[in-house]
């Protein structure tokens, strides 16, 4: 925006400057010659301004630029661990939600006063409206974000109190979509895990139906994924966090929305591998597929923060309230289907 302006006030001076020195010259004030070299000096003088006008708007830019770093680093993570932090022994997979009030914003909630016992084994599945709050749910269990009220236990130890890294092994996590890191297909599997066996990951590709695409690669196990590599579809990519999860062997398992954003055909790999990799742990499921939230142990209908309906697929549609009109608007297109 500058320089027009700039170009303009240019334009502006040489003009200015020619009418006074030509009429300085007729007045007999100053010679031809002391004009032409004052001429030339001045316009000497232009590259070193603009120079000094373009490195300044760099400057301020630069300066802008810092204040968001030091504005960042001033974000204090949410998440702290204690001093005095323990790992967590090994668990059965008991989570317990205390009175949990939590919002991302500490003046709006989006959990209010939850209750909820889960019990190891078990498989809850999460239903309600988008915004309800069920994402916000599950990421508590692996502490991206700690309540500001109550308390959230796994085997009766608060987490709270635990080391994150202890917390987080014991937690596995398929998301909506998942993010391969620059690395080949095997190390991306063995995430976080510095010291791998390929019979291991291989092993736990095969549970994840993975292992049929991954030895169509040249490269085998040793294909490089992410930039500059090769890109996975999404169904192969939620295969691949499968993996990862039955690698990982964690007693709790959280699935949010695991399959919703796939085409039928991986949806149906994917939820077959999703099938044994939940087998005997406890496991969070937020699902679009009625397939999967009917045989969930339990059904825990979320509104506005709160857990309004809880119990199984029949016991809730004998109900006739919130679950039966919510299968009636989301899920009976499918049934029928
Ligand atoms: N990272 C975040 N920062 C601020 N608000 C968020 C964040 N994630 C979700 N929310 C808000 O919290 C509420 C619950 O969201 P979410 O738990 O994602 O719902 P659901 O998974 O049931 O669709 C929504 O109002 C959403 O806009
Ligand atoms: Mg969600």
């Amino acid at each position: 925006m500058q320089y027009p302006v700039v170009g303009f006030l240019y334009g502006l001076v040489v003009v200015l400057i020619l009418l006074m020195g030509t009429w300085q010259i007729s007045q007999g004030n100053l010679t031809g010659a002391s004009f032409g070299s004052y001429v030339i000096a001045a316009l000497m003088l232009i590259d070193p301004v603009n120079h000094f006008i373009h490195n300044y708007s760099e400057f301020k830019q630069g300066e802008a630029s810092v204040d968001r770093i030091v504005e960042l680093l001033d974000i204090k993570p949410a998440v702290r661990e204690l001093a005095n932090a323990i790992d967590l022994p090994p668990v059965t997979g008991r989570v317990e939600l205390r009175n949990v009030t939590f919002g991302y914003d500490a003046t709006e909630p989006v959990l209010r006063n939850l209750d909820l016992v889960a019990l190891p084994g078990e498989k809850i599945a999460l239903v309600g409206a988008s915004g309800a709050g069920k994402s916000t749910l599950v990421n508590l269990l692996p502490r991206f974000y700690d309540p500001q009220t109550g308390q959230v236990l796994i085997d009766n130890v608060d987490i709270a109190t635990v080391t994150l890294r202890s917390l987080r092994r014991q937690i596995g996590i398929v998301p909506q979509e998942t993010t391969l890191f620059s690395g080949t297909i095997a190390q991306n599997i063995a995430f976080g895990q510095k010291n791998f066996d390929l019979a291991t990951v291989e092993e736990a590709a095969r549970i994840a139906n993975a292992h049929g695409f991954i030895s169509q690669f040249s490269q085998g196990y040793f294909t490089w994924m992410g930039e500059r590599g090769v890109n996975l579809s999404g169904g192969q990519r939620q295969r691949v966090a499968i993996a990862r999860a039955v690698l990982l062997d964690p007693r709790i398992l959280i699935l949010d929305e695991a399959t919703s954003a796939l085409d039928a055909e991986s949806e149906a790999l994917v939820q077959e591998a999703l099938e044994r990799l939940m087998a005997d742990r406890t496991v969070f499921i937020i699902a679009h597929r009625l397939a999967t939230v009917r045989r969930a142990d339990r059904i825990l209908v979320i509104e506005k923060g709160q857990i309004i309906e809880s119990g199984t697929h029949s016991e809730l549609l004998a109900q006739k309230s919130r679950y039966a009109q919510f299968y009636a608007q989301q899920f009976a297109v499918e049934s029928r289907a």
